[in-house]
């Protein structure tokens, strides 16, 4: 039973807890009526028991406050735990005073409103509160309390901190004046992944001229990144990401109403505190955005004055890990190879296997990280090309990345396909028994950065429903696993319902992989196998504990609505074609609406989708697409010899790529379908036509010459095609 709660109610009030800068931001991001119920919720007028134990074992606290300048500014008070102390839920002391030079030491008198940030930095925990200073003296500070409220960790890092014991050189150290960064500060900003800022509404408590209400004064806040998520532009300014947060906006609306802002710094080895001041402008719009991991926008800082104190923190202080949230955000460096990644995206790229991992009977994992050290970005679901030379020979296959997005590699799981006893030097089961049996760590291969339109949206919020057979499990793990991730830095999750087919338990792969998926998901995530011929003495049923399967047979709209209830599902189908189409026509029998089915296919023909069947019988897709040529000129320009070769092409020759191929050129292909891109070519004179439309999403001005064809001429002269291989 529960311990009946010593805790006061909170006083019913009208008045919003946000002021209205804050409101502006959440207004501007879509989410201030939530955050005004979710803040009358969170945001208290006292410290809540458990805060107030929780000070008492701080080491160190941050507060901020705002001096007659108008100039905020980040300060460090440290101490033995206990220093801090709260005589009820509404008072706090500090025995404690800032280090020499801070600011705050002359701000200190009744009346200062101020805002202060514990952390617990083994643990990560964090609570904040605002207050006014009732007293402070040489001894310490007397504060009565406004707000609280508690943060998730987020973006902090664990450290642990050691001994206290050279207090008196803190007390003994010089502020060093600082009007600019020089190479020293700039060197421990560039290595900074934790910094503090200050902001407040002094320019409203100025021109208001009398006290106000607790939602306006100062306050602090933490930071944190990789190193090097700090943009040094110049000797006064830097530029910070801002990343996804508690919606609170309670620093961004701050510099909606007083664009200034206080940075503390504080060096890991040395102890060294550099603390600053100046101007800021918040950034909605950046070139580099898309491409910085995490970073919702921007704010550039503009340094006014401060101070370097060195030796000013009174702690050694030991890195032991970082946020999980932390490694799913970038750094400008990493933004601007991702930039430059993303414009040479056509490019084959040097990758080298790093692990070899064996996932069942027939499927292999590859992890493959790039020579370079960039990793060009890919969607949860997408697929990439990779090249490989075999007997001499530059092969070409697609397949689907297993691992999610936001990782440090690539991993693809390649199914070893059987090879025909005739022909065991061609398709299929080359390239897949050639990686299997010959491919090694650290050998070298080539892949062109991710493609397709097989992805996974964790934006929606209508559940999703996933179905897979064999290898197509590999890209629905790679949307589960980014589904965690985003969660993580969210805090938000679509429901998810996985049918995983397979043979029998012994051709199953990712068994354990999934199950952990299924257990760190909170009951967002079910997975239910369907084996086909289950082996003898495995156990089915549909309480997961007890059983090694749920179903028998093959998938079929009476499994899918026992599983389902009624509900506007996404869903996402990947496997065989036979799999493909039957769940698909299942699927469209049970009523759902082909737009909400997103299929990709692992075989040679596409999915025959009902709306594209509709589309051709209308005539639509068919008027979408340019008439084919009855013959053609066709200029094939060879890339290696410069030469050119000009040849009639003729109906007969079927696609440009059976066409080059006849006339001796080798261009690059994969799936052979429309589906994986790798042929590829820019037309460099006249149109082509698809018998029908392609999967690959084809550029404007581009061809896939594997299902291309000249177009007619609106002229009725024989049309000219050009192009290069
Ligand atoms: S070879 Fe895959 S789209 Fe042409």
């Amino acid at each position: 039973m529960r311990k009946a709660s010593n805790e006061p109610k909170q006083k019913k009030t009208d008045r919003s807890p946000f002021h209205q800068g804050e409101q502006a931001i959440q207004e501007r991001l879509g989410v201030k009526q939530a955050m005004e119920a979710f803040g009358r919720k969170v945001i208290r007028d006292h410290l809540p028991e458990q805060h107030r134990e929780f000070y008492n074992k701080l080491p160190f606290i941050l507060l901020g406050h705002c001096d007659d300048e108008g100039w905020p500014w980040a300060s460090i008070i440290s101490g033995a735990p206990g220093f801090i102390s709260s005589k009820d839920n509404t008072h706090l002391r500090i025995n404690g005073t800032p280090p020499p030079g801070d600011p705050l030491l002359s701000a200190i008198k009744p009346g200062t409103k101020i805002g202060g940030l514990g952390i617990e930095p083994e643990n990560r925990r964090r609570n904040r509160f605002s207050a006014i200073v009732q007293q402070a003296n040489h001894t310490g500070l007397d504060l009565t309390i406004e707000q609280t409220f508690g943060n998730c960790p987020q973006y902090i890092q664990a450290r642990t901190f050691e001994s206290h014991s050279s207090k008196s050189s803190q007390q003994t150290a010089k502020p060093i004046a600082i009007k600019r960064l020089d190479n020293k500060t700039k060197a421990l900003i560039a290595g900074s992944d934790t910094f503090y800022v200050a902001s407040s509404t002094q320019a409203e408590q100025r021109s208001a001229g009398k006290a106000l209400p607790a939602h306006y004064g100062a306050d602090v806040s933490h930071r944190g990144g990789q190193p090097g998520f700090i943009e040094i532009v110049n000797d006064n300014t830097l530029i910070i990401p801002d990343y996804l947060g508690n919606n609170h906006y309670n620093t961004l609306g701050n510099f909606t109403v007083h664009p200034r802002a206080g940075l503390l710094f504080i060096d890991d080895k040395s102890g060294d505190l550099l603390t600053l001041t100046g101007s800021v402008e918040i950034i909605w719009n950046h070139p580099l955005q898309k491409y910085f991991d995490g970073a919702e926008r921007f704010w550039s800082f503009t340094v006014d004055h401060g101070f370097l104190l060195e030796k000013g923190f009174p702690f050694k202080i030991q890195m032991q890990s970082y946020s999980p949230n932390t490694y799913l955000t970038g750094t400008w460096a990493q933004a601007r190879a991702l930039q430059n990644a993303e414009e040479t995206r056509d490019q084959w790229r040097g990758f080298r296997v790093t692990k070899k991992k064996p996932e069942s009977n027939t499927i292999t994992s590859f992890y493959l990280e790039p020579e370079n050290g960039i990793l060009p970005r890919f969607e949860a679901g997408q697929f990439l090309n990779l090249q490989v030379m075999i007997n001499g020979q530059p092969v070409i296959r697609p397949y689907t990345i297993s691992s999610a997005p936001g990782q440090r590699h690539y991993r693809l799981s390649v199914k070893r396909e059987q090879a025909s006893p005739l022909a065991p030097n061609s398709a299929p089961g080359l390239v897949s028994n050639f990686l299997h049996d010959a491919l090694q760590m650290g050998d070298r291969v080539l892949i062109k950065p991710p493609n397709g339109k097989f992805v996974f949206n964790t934006n929606s919020t209508r559940p999703a429903v996933m179905l897979a057979a064999g290898i197509g499990i590999t890209p629905i793990i790679s949307m589960l696993k980014h589904a965690l991730l985003e969660n993580i830095r969210t805090r938000s999750m679509r429901p998810i319902t996985v049918f995983a087919c397979a043979r029998s338990a012994s051709e199953r792969s990712f068994t354990e992989e999934l199950k952990n998926i299924e257990a760190n998901a909170n009951g967002f995530i079910s997975i239910y196998w369907i084996l086909s011929r289950p082996e003898p003495g495995l156990i089915k049923g549909l309480h997961k504990q007890s059983s090694d399967y749920q179903f028998e047979g093959r998938l079929n709209k009476q499994i899918i609505q026992s599983v389902l209830p009624i509900d506007d599902y996404d869903f996402y189908l990947c496997g065989p074609d036979g799999f493909m189409q039957s769940t698909y026509d299942s699927l469209l029998s049970l009523g759902v609406k082909d737009a909400k089915i997103n299929a990709e296919s692992f075989g040679p023909s596409a999915l025959k989708r009902k709306s594209h069947t509709e589309s051709l019988a209308s005539g639509d897709a068919r008027a979408a697409l340019k008439e084919v040529a009855s013959e053609a000129v066709v200029s094939i320009h060879n890339k290696k010899n410069k030469q050119v070769v000009e040849q009639l092409w003729q109906k007969k020759d079927e696609s440009l790529l059976e066409f080059a191929e006849s006339h001796g050129f080798t261009p690059e292909y994969s799936c052979r379908n429309g589906t994986c891109g790798a042929c590829s070519v820019k037309l460099e004179n006249g149109e082509v036509s698809y018998l029908s439309p392609p999967a690959y999403p084809v550029k404007q001005g581009d061809a896939l010459l594997c299902c291309a064809r000249p177009a007619s001429s609106s002229t009725n002269t024989i049309p000219h095609l050009a192009f290069t291989v």
